[in-house]
């Protein structure tokens, strides 16, 4: 089931998430209904906080080196940890939560992770480049933060003003 991916400044985003306890069916439906909302929207990531639950469980579906997006290469991400963080790396994020909205970012290029599957298996993985992004930038969510909130201040700013107008015009 496709669900709804809440926007900023939405005040559920600030929310911080909690780790999930039971890995159970509830916890599956909710792992399809986040992929076939995140294939929706054209999306690469998706946290449970985005579609207004605030569990500790996040997906990501990178494309192939021929840009196709296909769900076996889907990583379900429950109960994340980032152990290790390397390097450092710039790169144009945005977010289904800030729909048409770029910017750079700058995150660690390489980092050591641990986080549970669907079943509640626990996986260790080194993750790098626009992987190692998506995955701080997923964790972010988790604890109530979005990628505008790493821009200088001007640009915030700037983004802010902006971001008021488009929503003005929606109205
Ligand atoms: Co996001």
């Amino acid at each position: 089931m496709i669900r709804e991916i809440i926007t900023y400044p939405n005040k559920l985003l600030k929310q911080k998430s909690t780790p999930v306890v039971d890995f159970d069916d509830k916890l599956h439906s909710l792992l399809d209904d986040m992929y076939e909302t995140m294939i929706s929207k054209n999306g690469i990531g998706l946290a449970a906080i985005q579609i207004s639950i605030p569990l500790n469980v996040l997906i990501i579906n990178l494309p192939n080196e021929d840009d196709e997006q296909t769900k076996d290469t889907l990583i379900e991400i429950i109960n994340p940890k980032i152990i290790e963080q390397k390097g450092s790396m710039l790169y144009t994020e945005g977010c289904l939560s800030v729909p048409e909205y770029f910017d750079d970012v700058s995150r660690a290029q390489k980092i050591e992770v641990q986080y549970q599957d669907r079943d509640g298996k626990t996986i260790s993985c080194i993750y790098e480049d626009l992987m190692a992004i998506a995955f701080q930038h997923e964790c972010d969510h988790l604890k109530g933060e979005l990628f505008i909130e790493k821009l200088s201040f001007l640009k915030r700013k700037k983004f802010e003003k902006d971001w008021k107008k488009k929503l003005k015009g929606k109205k």
